[in-house]
């Protein structure tokens, strides 16, 4: 007899048929009802063991976290909360589980303990159902770029550039700590080292996919990005998901385009493709909301807010009119953000982003035309000669979930915000050749995948969407 998943035998008509399924105790009642889980489905199956002929020896093994093989007939439920179980003729425990010992017990746990149990909390309801949004989520990545055109393009993950000139990088190298080999000037000899040049983990994959752009026409990239930014926030990782599409002859109003149809198609898929674990993290996110003090409530549900998304037009506002907006608001006059908006070229920090978003436009906003000063070298330079075809994509509660640019196709300009930023042209000679052999207009952009499954699940912590986290003094498992 072939094995069923849980959510084939909950979604089947084979009422009456003998079936086997696998999986995990998630509890056990009066010796009697196992809650089966096996990760198909958020759901469990209840299995009813009749504990008269059963040995009483394998009642005993029957307990929270134990791995079991259960054969049995599929009937209708008489009891409330599900339509079906399976009334078990033979079990067979595959793996045993301490009662006593195994953390994930069937009461809530914390998440700062869940954390600390990374490699058993995906056992839990919430991460399962988490993780599972997040594979349908990249499966969505994959089915809206491979539907419209574009090469899927694997950058590099040991790299020689900093794509942001932000110099938050890991270094690469084989050198034994404290006994590199030094030049004539004390500094470390990397010609010594295996790549022969200084190397590091890359914190963007999009100056390569800019190469691949002006062949391929539209490609996209989705792979591991790492920062060594110290940032201890609900919204910083230090190894996480980029996907950076980039794309031949299209201008910033093109990429705002794309960035809003992208967005609104994969949020779109997973509301249509994972209701059940998006019913339950919606019921879960209400709950979490009903402790918290009523100002900070959200107003919308999960659900809605993610059909808000995909139902409204994303409200697209220059640097400019933010400035304004912000330098007016009530919290700046009032004294209330913690980095006050004095004037035209000030860094956006989060609280702005996130007054603009929640309190102003109440609807995801995308900032464009920021100062050159703030924004990277590869950007386009405008007419003006201070701000860069730069936009942000800015989504409520998360603030900045997309950061992109037309880029600077111009070999003169380019060379010159080089050369003010002290960027080596040697370094990138091979990024320059692309504004020297049939340059074009090109534009693109890169959504950290953190954020999106964020936004997508209602998880407040960005620690908790992915699998094993990496920030600052964390690198278990
Ligand atoms: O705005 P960023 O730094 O842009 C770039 O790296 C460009 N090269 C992208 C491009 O144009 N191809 O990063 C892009 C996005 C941010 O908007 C944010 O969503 C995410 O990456 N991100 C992070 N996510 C988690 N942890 C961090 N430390 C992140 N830093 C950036
Ligand atoms: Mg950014």
């Amino acid at each position: 007899m072939t094995r069923s998943s849980v959510l084939e035998l909950l979604q089947s008509d084979k009422i009456l048929q003998e079936v086997t399924v696998n999986g995990w105790v998630r509890t056990f009642r009066s010796n009697r009802f196992i809650a089966l889980n096996d990760g198909s489905t958020i759901n469990n199956i209840q299995c009813v063991v009749d504990f008269e002929k059963t040995d009483e020896a394998i009642i005993k093994r029957i307990t929270t976290g134990a791995a079991v093989s259960i054969k049995g007939t599929l009937v209708e439920s008489q009891g409330k909360g599900q339509n079906v179980e399976i009334q078990v003729s033979e079990i067979q425990i595959l793996g045993d589980s301490n009662p006593d010992e195994f953390p994930i017990q069937p009461k809530k746990h914390s998440l700062e303990f869940l954390r600390e149990n990374a490699h058993l909390r995906v056992r839990t309801n919430t991460f399962s159902a988490v993780m599972r949004v997040r594979s349908a989520l990249s499966f969505a990545v994959h089915k809206y770029f491979q539907e419209n055109g574009f090469n899927y393009v694997n950058t590099p993950i040991i790299t020689g550039s900093d794509a942001e000139g932000a110099g938050e990088m890991f270094g690469v190298s084989t050198f034994e700590t404290n006994k590199a080999p030094v030049d004539e000037n004390g500094n470390i000899d990397y010609k010594q080292d295996f790549f022969g040049k200084e190397t590091n983990l890359t914190v963007s994959g999009q100056l390569e996919a800019e190469t691949f752009a002006m062949a391929l026409g539209k490609v996209y990239t989705f792979g591991p990005t790492f920062r060594a930014e110290n940032s201890n926030t609900t919204r910083h990782l230090a190894e996480f998901w980029m996907i950076e599409p980039e794309v031949a002859f299209m201008d910033l109003d093109g990429n705002m385009d794309l960035a809003e149809d992208f967005i609104k198609s994969v949020l779109a898929y997973v509301l249509e493709n994972c209701k059940d674990d998006l019913a339950f993290l919606d019921q879960r996110l209400t709950d979490e909301e009903k402790v918290k003090p009523q100002a900070e409530r959200s107003e919308m549900t999960l659900l809605e807010k993610l059909r808000f998304i995909t139902e409204n037009n994303f409200k697209r506002v220059s640097y400019t009119e933010a400035i304004d907006i912000l330098r007016n608001s009530k919290p700046n006059k009032k004294k209330k953000f913690q980095f006050p908006i004095n004037e035209w070229g000030a860094d956006l920090q989060s609280e702005h982003e996130r007054f603009l978003v929640e309190k102003h436009f109440k609807c995801p906003v995308i900032l464009f035309d920021y100062p050159a000063t703030i924004k990277a070298f590869y950007m386009r330079l405008n007419e003006d000669g201070k701000t860069v075809r730069a936009m942000d994509v800015l989504f409520p509660g998360i603030g900045e979930i997309v950061g992109g640019s037309q880029r600077e196709e111009r070999l003169d300009v380019l060379k010159e915000k080089m050369a003010a930023l002290d960027i080596d042209e040697k370094e990138l000679w091979w990024y320059l050749d692309l504004r020297k052999y049939g340059t074009a207009v090109h534009s693109g952009f890169g959504l950290g995948f953190e954020r999106l499954v964020q936004f997508a699940t209602g998880m407040g912590n960005i620690r908790d969407v992915i699998p094993f986290p990496r920030s600052p003094q964390n690198a278990e498992f």
